[in-house]
């Protein structure tokens, strides 16, 4: 499959390369592409994605897809991992969601919100660090889930890991998990956790 990571940090990276490693096509934009080795600008890198992952601060994720345009991601699956956050870590979004926002600025992509409950290191390693592990899946396309759930097996989660939780509108649930998450960072000094739904 061929996909663009708009971002190449942390998760842009860590996605990227266990995504190539399973076989995938994977191309990197970048605001600055001269500057960062591998990367294409951003509307390059959409150019030919079926997928394209916004691995971008939540907040910016909107504006960098107007950039890229409406007519290139129309029918695209956007697979939307950020998390948005105020300058001082509030959620920037407290009544909604950075994923029911893109869906409604960009009806015709096909966006699912998912990996962004957990560490880059847990989003491609969730079964050798961890006994048990939910990853919650939120979209209006049946499709474009069923397909964001064969790139969740090869970043390595199980069928029984993988928690769909409905429409894009369930994506608010999973981006106000931030405060847990950034709270049992601080109870246990170590983001190698991930937040289960046992059942
Ligand atoms: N780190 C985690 O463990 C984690 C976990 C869950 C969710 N997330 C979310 O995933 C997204 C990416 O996180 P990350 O940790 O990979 O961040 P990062 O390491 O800071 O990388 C973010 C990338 O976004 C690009 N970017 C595009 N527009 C930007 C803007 N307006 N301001 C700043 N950067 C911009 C930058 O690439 P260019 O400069 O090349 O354009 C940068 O490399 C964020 O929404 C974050 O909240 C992160």
């Amino acid at each position: 499959m061929n996909i663009a990571i708009i971002g190449k940090g942390k998760v842009g990276s860590a996605l990227g390369a266990r995504l190539a490693s399973a076989g995938h096509k994977v191309v990197y934009g970048s605001r600055a592409p001269e500057d960062h080795a591998g990367t294409v600008s951003q509307a390059e890198s959409v150019q030919g994605a079926e997928v394209v992952v916004t691995a971008v601060p939540g907040t910016a994720v909107v504006p960098t897809l107007e950039a890229i345009g409406e007519d290139v991601l129309a029918d695209r699956i956007v697979l939307d991992v950020s998390a948005a956050f105020t300058p001082d870590m509030a959620l920037a979004y407290p009544n909604d969601s950075v994923a029911r926002r893109v869906q409604a600025r960009f009806p015709r992509a096909r966006v699912v919100k998912s990996l962004n409950t957990m560490n880059y290191t847990i989003m491609v390693d969730p079964l050798a660090s961890l006994s048990q592990a939910t990853v919650f899946v939120s979209g209006d396309s049946q499709d474009a889930k069923a397909t964001v759930k064969e790139l969740l097996a090869d970043l390595g989660w199980t069928t029984k890991s993988i928690l769909d939780l409905g429409g894009v509108e369930s994506a608010t649930a999973t981006e106000h998990l931030a405060p847990l998450f950034f709270s049992t960072y601080a109870a246990l000094q170590t983001m190698r956790f991930n937040i289960t739904i046992s059942r």
